[in-house]
């Protein structure tokens, strides 16, 4: 048997550490028990290490800011402390019920990064200010997050970070936000609220965001398009307000192959389409599926509009082999511009008459 000095040594040497053979977990893991805290294991970790949770609860906000960190949940479910802690995340987003700062479940984050006074104008989350150290490489994957008031997980300043297999429930703001980080990846989580949350996710990043394979049901806002060239694709959005809803002045985001499918009976009476895109330029909206948006007759697949406060224009945006089933109306382009494309989409109704089959 291995001594634990020889363990303790293999552990000096980096590359044991960091690639332990394939299927077998590396001797360097970090095992966390219920009972026991995963911060002091997150604390106690070093670049590249593994930390593994076992199944059960823990009432915790956790923080990562080390590189390399692979928190992975099997079969854990995370919940809000009894009291909140202030960190990082405090405040990112605020309660649209009464203002308040929020906090976050886990909150990941680069160092010496300064978030922007908050902006009534931009309620729904804050902006950085200044941009620092990006954390990589970190993944949290398998958790059960469930109730925090702000972000299930919050991402400020990452780069090359990773966020999947995760069932995030009942984030109040948000399931997942991510800001100002790049090559975020988001994948095959599952985003879920029981009553009406406000955000899914959430790409407001500076470049290679990627939200994949998610599946999202029962909130206002799927999937909050922010970052230029950021990629949707392949997920299944059902019972929200509006999907994908693609930001004024965001240029080409990537909307491909995404189901959409249902209308929340709590949805504002006005409010809500299968996408909105508001003063949004040269996006791809691409071979996705917008099934059954109704609202007593005035349910809309795909909603295309300048932005009036902004006077950002919806220009240049491209719809495309676009798949349109029991909608009141398929596509509404109320935009003043000319210059936005529609070919061979499968609807039966538009206004203006003829963006369909193209
Ligand atoms: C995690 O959440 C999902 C969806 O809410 C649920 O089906 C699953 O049983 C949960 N897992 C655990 C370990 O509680
Ligand atoms: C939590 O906050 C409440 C109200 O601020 C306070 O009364 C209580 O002592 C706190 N509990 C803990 C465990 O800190
Ligand atoms: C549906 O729209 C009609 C016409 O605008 C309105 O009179 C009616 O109250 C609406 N029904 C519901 C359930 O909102
Ligand atoms: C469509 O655009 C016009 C202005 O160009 C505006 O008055 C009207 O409210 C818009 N309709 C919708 C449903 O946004």
């Amino acid at each position: 048997m291995r001594s634990s000095f020889v363990t303790a040594l293999l552990c000096l040497i980096a590359t044991t550490c960091a690639a332990p053979a394939p299927g077998k977990d590396s001797d360097c893991d970090k095992t966390v028990k219920p009972g026991q805290s995963i911060q002091k294991a997150i604390d106690n970790a070093k670049k590249g290490d593994k930390i593994v949770v076992e199944a059960g609860e823990y009432y915790e906000q956790l923080t990562i800011t080390t590189d390399g960190i692979q928190l992975i949940g099997k079969g854990a479910k995370l919940f809000p402390p009894k009291n909140y802690t202030k960190n990082f995340c405090t405040g990112l987003s605020r309660s649209f019920a009464d203002g308040s700062e929020t906090d976050a479940g886990i909150c990941i984050h680069g160092k010496g990064f300064v978030l922007a006074p908050y902006d009534p104008k931009l309620p729904e989350h804050l902006k950085i200010s200044k941009v620092g150290d990006y954390i990589k490489n970190v993944v949290v994957t398998g958790f059960n997050i469930t109730g925090f008031n702000g972000e299930n997980i919050a991402l400020i300043g990452g780069k090359d970070v990773k966020i999947s297999k995760n069932n995030l429930v009942d984030g109040t703001q948000y399931g997942f936000l991510t800001v100002g980080s790049i090559d975020t990846n988001a994948e095959n989580n599952v985003i879920t609220s029981s009553t009406l949350s406000i955000i899914a996710m959430c790409m407001d990043d500076k470049s290679g965001a990627t939200f994949k394979n998610n599946h999202i049901s029962n909130y206002y806002i799927a999937l909050c398009g922010q970052t230029p060239g950021g990629e949707l694709k392949k997920n299944t959005v059902k019972n929200c307000c509006i999907g994908p809803f693609i930001d004024p002045g965001i240029k080409g985001m990537k909307i491909i192959e995404n189901t959409i499918t249902g209308r929340n009976p709590y949805c504002l009476a006005k409010d809500g389409a299968g996408m909105v895109i508001l003063g949004a330029s040269n996006t791809i909206v691409e071979r996705n599926t917008f099934e059954s948006i109704q609202n007593n007759k005035t349910g809309v697949g795909i909603f295309i509009s300048d932005d009036p406060v902004s006077g950002a224009k919806a220009s240049g945006n491209v719809f495309k082999k676009n798949l349109f089933k029991f909608n009141d109306l398929d596509i509404f382009n109320n935009a003043t511009t000319t210059d936005n494309v529609f070919r061979n989409n499968e609807c039966a109704s538009s206004v203006p008459d003829g963006l369909c089959n193209n």
